[in-house]
Parts: structure tokens; C-alpha cells; sequence
């Protein structure tokens, strides 16, 4: 029976099979190989999309609820939580496994193939927590069954990127693979054999390109919207910092759908009475008001990516108001992101170290994930490992390829 090998990612999703030994990508969206791991319950057409279709909703201000990074839930309460949406009671269980669904269906259409079987790719670490890290897979599992897979088995996405990318090794090398992705870093160690690799050991941090949106925000774009502005007492003369929490949502990507419950926009209101920069906190307002977080959060990914290609750029903010922008600069950016670089360093290290093994002795880097295309995470972990050999795996489809070669084999 055919196996859908399934790259569940926080940012990007893909599937593939094997066929003669040979991973296939199944282009799950007018020829994409990757697409998006998102959703919008749209409103008006009483349907949730998925993917870019979800995306191009949001951007055209269809009335509905989008939501990304959803898998950075999976281990926490809030996952069994149920909503209304669409006029029925959902949990996020059910919302990533309808987005499960929608890509076994589309893969079965693609290849008219059925798929009962998932071999799904996880992270080596969901949450530094053992009991949520735990409960992550739990909770993955059952979407899985809900999307209707009868079984599903799961491999660490570094071993998946390992096995995709062997051939660059010889025999006998060393190889560590560098996966910086949306959610977490992913590492693994392995030794390549004449016909098969050796695991020697994976390690990972819940760190990823997400968090690198998330603090260029706060720092950079947050602060036009009242993070870090005054707030008067309602008597006296004193003044307090405005709470952090809601600009950290608000940058954060998972969280952004949760601020546009009535309680925040009453928070911003009582900020905005107070306020001694008013005009800050109109813009809070604006933003819950009209739900333009995600809006946020696309211009700071584009900025991010923009300054890493170019070395300079801007995150433009038109959306909440006419010619509003941040500048940025690469090095403005490196020294937000040196603090993160440097534990994905310090975690590969960890990898290997824990395999007993010294670092020197990594003959091959291997980078693979979106994030690894950022010069900062290349440079932070390349740092660590002066002496191997850098190649670079495809980005977005590394996961996948090894999963689809691996798939059929994780069932006996
Ligand atoms: N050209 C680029 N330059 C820099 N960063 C990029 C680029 N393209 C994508 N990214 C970043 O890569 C991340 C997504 O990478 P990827 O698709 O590998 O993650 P994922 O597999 O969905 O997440 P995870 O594996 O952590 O669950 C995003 O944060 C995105 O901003
Ligand atoms: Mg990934």
C-alpha cells in the first residue's frame, strides 16, 4: 500500500513517494512544490482554503480568519481549546488535520494514488519541555488519524534531510545536517556507508525563522505601534512602560489570531486613554481593529529576506498607514539575530558532542530549510565547524525528498 511522505512544516509543507528508488514531489498547488502551511476560514464563502489560496485571501481583505505556524501549538492546552468558526466547533486538532486532509486529497488526485499510510517528518524538539514535547507528538498524531490516515510513523526531518542528501558525502565521511527552518533548528549526525547511513545522533532548539520575524518586529516595528511607550497613571503624574505582551503577539505568528478577541482591543483602548504618544497607540488600534497582524508579519518576513539578498532594506508598512516605514540594515539585523545564531550554533555543537564525537571530525556541513538561506545563520554555524566542507541541500524540498524515499521502508 502506498506511503505519502509528509514534510509538515511551521512555515512551508510538501509530500512526496517513492518511485524506483527515487523520491517524487507531488505538486500540491498549481505545479508548487511546496505551499504554505496556512488556512483561512473564509467567511463569505463559508470554506477553509489552504496554502497560497489562504494567503491570497488574506491579501485581498477577505472577511475570515487566517492562520499560520500552527504547528508551533501542537503540546500546548490550547491545541483542545474548541472555537466557533464557519458555525462549528473546532479545536487546532481539527484545523491542521482538515489541512492534512486537504493535501492527502490533493495528493490522491495528483497521482490517483490512495494513501492510508503517512510517514510525517517531525522535529527532533518540538518544545525544550519533555512533557509538551511529548504531548506534541500526541497531538500531531491524532490530526493525522482525523484527516483520515489509518497509520502514521514519524522520522526526525534532519535524518530525512540526510538520507536526501548522502550522495555528497563519500564514504565514510562525516556529514552534520544544519536544518533552519520556520519553527526549530534541526540537526543530525551521520556517517555515510557504502549503501546506507549511520545516525549518530539528532539534536534540535524550538528556534527558526519565525523567531527571526518575531524580534526584528518588536524591536523594529513594534515600537511604532507603542511597545516601550509611556503610559500615564489615571491619577497623579506618574507614567508606566506599556504592558510588552501584546506587541510580542503581535509579532509572533502563531499568536496573532488570538489578539483580535475583544479583550485586547479593550487593552489598547485603556493604553490609548493614558497615553502619553497617543498617536502610537491609534495604530495599535487600527491594527486589532481592521486584523492586519499577519499584514505585519508578511512585510517583516519580506524585509528580513530583502536585507539578507540586497544587504540593506525597508519593511513597509503602508498597510497601517500612508508611507509608513522601517529602514533596515544588514548589520542592524545581525545584531538582532546574533543572540539566536549563536544557541543554532551552540545546539549543532551540542549534536555533535553528544554523539562523542569532536567537532573537527565533521568532514560535511549540510545545509538545508529557508532559513539556512539567511547569511547569518551560515555564517554563525559555518563558524562552528571551520574545518568541513559547506554544501548547501535544496532549501524547501530536502525534508521531503528524504521522507518520500524513506516512507515505504517505515512501515516494514
Ligand atoms: N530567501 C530567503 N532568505 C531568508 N529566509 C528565508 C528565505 N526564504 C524563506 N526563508 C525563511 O525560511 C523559513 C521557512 O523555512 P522552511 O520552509 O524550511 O521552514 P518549515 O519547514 O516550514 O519549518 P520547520 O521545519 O521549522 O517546521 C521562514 O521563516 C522564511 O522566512
Ligand atoms: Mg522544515
Amino acid at each position: 500500500m502506498a506511503v505519502l511522505g509528509v514534510d509538515f512544516g511551521t512555515s512551508n509543507s510538501a509530500t512526496a513517494v517513492a518511485r524506483d528508488g527515487k523520491a517524487h514531489m507531488i505538486a500540491l498547488e498549481q505545479g508548487e512544490m511546496t505551499l504554505p502551511t496556512a488556512v483561512f476560514f473564509d467567511f463569505d464563502r463559508k470554506a477553509m482554503l489552504i496554502g497560497g489560496a489562504a494567503g491570497a485571501a488574506l491579501l485581498a481583505g477577505e472577511e475570515g480568519r487566517y492562520m499560520r505556524a500552527l504547528k508551533s501549538i501542537l503540546g500546548a492546552p490550547l491545541m483542545r481549546e474548541k472555537r466557533n468558526l464557519l458555525g462549528e466547533k473546532l479545536d487546532f486538532i481539527d484545523i491542521i488535520a482538515r489541512f492534512l486532509g486537504q493535501v492527502k486529497a490533493a495528493a490522491e488526485t495528483q497521482t490517483g494514488e490512495r494513501y492510508e499510510r503517512a510517514l510525517s517528518g517531525r522535529p527532533v524538539r518540538f518544545h525544550p519541555d519533555d512533557a509538551r514535547n511529548a504531548q506534541a507528538e500526541v497531538d500531531l498524531r491524532e490530526a493525522y488519524a482525523r484527516a483520515g490516515f489509518e497509520d502514521v510513523a514519524f522520522m526526525y526531518e534532519p535524518e530525512a534531510a540526510a538520507l536526501a542528501n548522502r550522495a555528497v558525502l563519500g564514504q565514510g565521511d562525516l556529514g552534520l545536517i544544519v536544518d533552519i527552518g520556520g519553527g526549530t533548528s534541526d540537526f543530525t549526525l551521520f556517517r555515510n556507508g557504502e549503501d546506507n547511513i549511520d545516525i549518530l545522533g539528532s539534536h534540535g532548539v524550538r528556534l527558526g525563522g519565525t523567531d527571526f520575524d518575531r524580534i526584528v518586529s518588536v524591536e523594529t516595528v513594534m515600537p511604532l505601534l507603542g511597545r516601550g511607550s509611556e503610559i500615564r497613571h489615571a491619577f497623579g503624574d506618574e507614567t508606566h512602560t506599556a504592558p510588552a505582551t501584546i506587541f510580542n503577539d503581535l509579532a509572533t505568528w502563531q499568536k496573532i489570531p488570538f489578539l483580535y478577541a475583544p479583550d485586547s482591543r479593550r487593552l489598547a483602548k485603556d493604553l490609548l486613554q493614558y497615553a502619553v504618544e497617543p498617536e502610537k497607540l491609534e495604530r495599535l488600534i487600527s491594527v486589532l481593529e481592521d486584523e492586519l497582524g499577519h499584514d505585519i508579519a508578511f512585510a517583516v518576513e519580506a524585509g528580513k529576506i530583502a536585507v539578507n539578498t540586497a544587504g540593506a532594506g525597508e519593511i513597509d508598512l503602508r498597510v497601517i498607514e500612508r508611507g509608513l516605514r522601517v529602514a533596515l540594515g544588514a548589520g542592524a539585523v545581525e545584531e538582532l539575530l546574533a543572540p539566536m545564531t549563536l544557541q543554532m550554533a551552540e545546539a549543532a555543537l551540542e549534536t555533535v558532542l553528544k554523539a562523542d564525537s569532536p567537532p573537527e571530525a565533521v568532514t560535511h556541513l549540510v545545509f538545508v530549510g529557508g532559513s539556512s538561506l539567511m547569511e547569518v545563520t551560515r555564517s554563525a554555524l559555518g563558524a562552528a565547524f571551520p574545518h568541513a566542507q559547506v554544501h548547501h541541500g535544496s532549501a524547501l524540498t530536502a525534508i521531503v525528498d528524504g521522507l518520500g524515499l524513506a516512507a515505504e521502508a517505515a512501515f516494514g
